[in-house]
Order: structure tokens, then sequence, then C-alpha cells
């Protein structure tokens, strides 16, 4: 038996948190720093690599980083050079979402199919190349920006304004000193999740997130809106292209530039015409995809996370998964993408009494026993049923128990599946 520490604070951590201590192999877990719904928090934030060393060292606790800024500062360099036993790619393999510059010329070098693309660090090539383009762009930093830092552009105008905000506006600070240029693709986007050890990949089940604001895929983008699985535009071909055009590549050629992955690798695919195009990496888990996916997940989340790290993932058998369906819907606070205001107290959580429905909490916090609003994604109603319909209905009956001033969600989670559905 094991104490764990998970960092982080959001609805992802949340539901890793709720799927772990279904392991007998769990004792207690750490959050930090957590928030409102999670237990046993402590105020550490995640980006506090030596006070979290501290406390890691005194618990000797098993750790799994849930968000990529700590694994991009190099977390897991730090820990494992301190003996820890922690789950999450090291620094120089978090490159893969750290830089969308490097991610991208490695997907060239290793023949993994992306958009077309190129790099600036010099505006005045970059607004050439865009005003000499005659395709849709996307505009997109090389650091990460939660985000932010993609602009998909459907002028040319858009293009050359998007341009100046990241590198003469420097909205974006640093992470926006060289930007990637791509050809913009059309089709359906889907997330697409493994765990490896550097050597075995092992698929987590399929996804869809909404990334836009808006129903319909309208708005900007935010960090997802809702998430369901298993989706039906990941058919067994499919699966089998993305795992060998695009899994094993990467890992085979992560392990070639001397920097093993080793984690959960995220590719957020784009599938035009039956193709999956990888529109980026994320070196951890997805949020929202997290909360439905471990709602699936049959197997023991512990037991894999410590092959994993212990590379001996070859001793496993792929994961087990529920045959049912489930559906995650954000709610989030007014103004979300942009400002929002927190501390808003929210009614009807005591209202979600069924086992078929899991609220996890992202940004909330519990003042004297009130929860309240502490961020822009709030919660990540999940619930798991027979068919994605029902599963629909079910999740939207409880998302409209809870409440507080200035909610807002998106009310067509999951309808591509179920368009698709009766396409087929
Ligand atoms: P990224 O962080 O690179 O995945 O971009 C965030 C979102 O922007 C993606 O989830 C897509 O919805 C959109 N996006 C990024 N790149 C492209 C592209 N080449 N074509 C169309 N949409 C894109
Ligand atoms: N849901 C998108 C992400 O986790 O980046």
């Amino acid at each position: 038996m094991s104490d764990v520490l998970i960092i982080g604070n959001g609805g992802r951590e949340h539901a890793l948190g709720w799927k772990l201590n279904q392991s007998p192999h769990v004792k207690k877990i750490f959050f930090a720093s957590g928030n409102g719904g999670t237990s046993e928090n402590i105020s550490i934030s995640p980006n506090e690599i030596n006070k979290l060393l501290d406390f890691a060292k005194k618990k000797k606790c098993f750790i799994v980083v849930g968000p990529e800024e700590p694994l991009s500062k190099g977390i897991v360099n730090s820990f494992e050079n301190n003996g820890l036993t922690i789950f999450g790619p090291r620094k120089e393999a978090a490159e893969l979402e750290t830089s969308k510059v490097w991610a991208k010329n490695f997907m060239k070098k290793y023949e993994i199919k992306t958009a077309c693309f190129r790099t600036f660090s010099n505006i005045e090539q970059a607004k050439d190349y865009v005003q000499k383009n005659d395709k849709k762009l996307v505009v997109k930093t090389n650091g990460i920006v939660a985000g932010k830092g993609v602009i998909v552009c459907n002028s040319k105008q858009e293009a050359f304004e998007a341009l100046e905000r990241i590198m003469v506006r420097k909205e974006f600070g640093d992470a926006g000193s060289s930007v990637v240029i791509e050809e913009q693709l059309c089709g359906e986007e889907i997330s697409f999740i493994i765990m490896t050890d550097g050597k075995t990949i092992i698929p987590l089940a399929s996804s869809q997130d909404h990334k836009r604001i808006y129903n319909d895929d309208k708005g900007p983008n935010t960090g997802g809106m809702g998430a369901y699985s298993p989706t039906p535009l990941v058919d067994e071909k499919l699966h089998d292209k993305i795992m060998i055009n695009i899994m094993q590549k990467t890992i085979s050629g992560m392990n070639n530039e001397n920097r093993k992955f080793r984690g959960f690798l995220y590719a957020g695919i784009m599938i035009k015409d039956g193709e999956p195009y990888v529109l980026e990496f994320n070196v951890r888990m997805g949020d929202p995809e997290c909360q439905p996916i471990m709602m699936r997940m049959g197997s023991d989340l512990y037991k894999y996370m410590e092959y994993c790290v212990n590379d001996k993932l070859d001793e496993l058998e792929y994961m087990r998964w529920s045959k049912r369906s489930a559906v995650c819907v954000v709610m989030a606070s007014k103004g979300y993408p942009r400002n929002y205001e927190k501390g808003k107290k929210i009614t009807g959580l005591d209202k979600i009494i069924t086992n078929t429905v899991s609220v996890f909490h992202a940004g909330t916090a519990c003042n004297d026993g009130q929860i309240v609003t502490n961020g822009g994604r709030v919660f990540g109603v999940t619930a798991v049923g027979n068919g994605i319909e029902n599963t629909i209905k079910n999740v939207y009956n409880a998302v409209s128990k809870i409440t507080w001033d200035g909610v807002y969600y998106r009310t067509d989670i999951g309808k591509k599946a179920l368009m698709y559905l009766t396409k087929i």
C-alpha cells in the first residue's frame, strides 16, 4: 500500500484521484493544491517544485503529475534525481508539448502526418509568408499559454492580426517569440491518449473534446468544454492507423532522439478524409477527457502507473473498459475563457445522489463548508450509462440541478456522436 500525491488542481486531477482511490494498493491521496472537491489538500502550488519535493520525501509517496507546467519545469527530473517514484515525462520529453516548433520539426523528421507548416521568429518574414499563401492558416505561439496561444484564422487579415498580437504586442509574452504558421485542416477532431514506458504502448479509450466556448464549435478556443468516451469516430481501422503511424513512430522517434517518453501522451488528432493528422501533442492526460475516460476504466490505474514507472508495462494486458458511454459537461464561470468573477456560491450539489454521475470539481474552493466558484472551468459533471443518447440526457439532468450566479455550459456535448451514429 502506498500514499499518492497528485499534483494539480483541476477536474482531471479530481478524476485521477477518484479512480486511484479505488485501487487496493492506494492508502491515502494528497492533492497539491487540489480544489473544493478534493480532500487532503496541501497548500503547495503545482509549480513550487522544491516544496513539493520536501513533502514527497517526508511522506515517501508515489507522485502523479497532472498539468504540463511542472513537467516543462523538470519536476520529474528533479524528483527522480532524489530517488522518488513519479509518473510523467522528463523535461526533455515534455518538449513535445512545450515547444510547438520542436514538435513540428520532430513530426517532419519521423514522417508523422501533421498540417504543412513553417516556423518564424521574424515578423516581416512571417507576414510575407501569410501574404503569399492562399490557404486558410492557423498561427501558434511556440510556447504553451494554457491553450490560448493558438489562433485559427479565416482570412489573411486575421492572420496578420494574430501575428501582431503575438509578435508585436507580445500578448503571450516569451511564448510568442517564435511562431508556427500552419495550414488549417478541416475535419473531425478527436483525442487519443496512451500510457507508455517508452517501450510498450497501452492505448486508453478514445474520446472527443469540445474546444470552443459556444455550441456548434463557435467562439474562441478554451481548455475544453466537455468530452465523451468512446467516440464512434475512432473505429478499429482508424485506431490501428493512429497506433502504428502516430504513436509507435512517436515513441520510437523519441527514443532515437534520446528523449525516452514515459507517462500519458495525448495526441489531438484531426481526421481528414479518413486519415489522422496530429494537431498537437500534450504530454499529460487531457482535461476534460480524463473525466469520462476514468469513469469507463475497468482496470486498476495505480497498478498500470506503477508498472509504467518501473518500465514493466510489457507484463500487463491491455486495460479493460466498460462498454457503457460516459459524457462530461463542463460548467464554467460567465466570461471564461476571458475574465470571470470568482467566489459565487454554488447550490444544488446535494441533489446529485446517483452513483452513475460524478461531479468532478475544477475551479472550486470550500469556504467554511460552502462550495464557491474559484476558476473558469468550475465542474466536469460526468455521467456513465447505456448508450450515448441516454447518457447525454442523464448528464444534462444532473447539470440542471447545479447552479450559481453566472453559470455557463454548452448544451450540445456529445451531439456529434449522435449525428455520426445516425449517419452510418
Ligand atoms: P493545439 O493547441 O495546437 O491543439 O490547438 C488548439 C486547437 O486549435 C485545436 O484543438 C484545434 O481545434 C485548433 N487547431 C489547431 N491547429 C489546427 C489546424 N492546423 N487546423 C485546424 N484547427 C486547428
Ligand atoms: N482538452 C484539451 C487538453 O487537455 O489540452
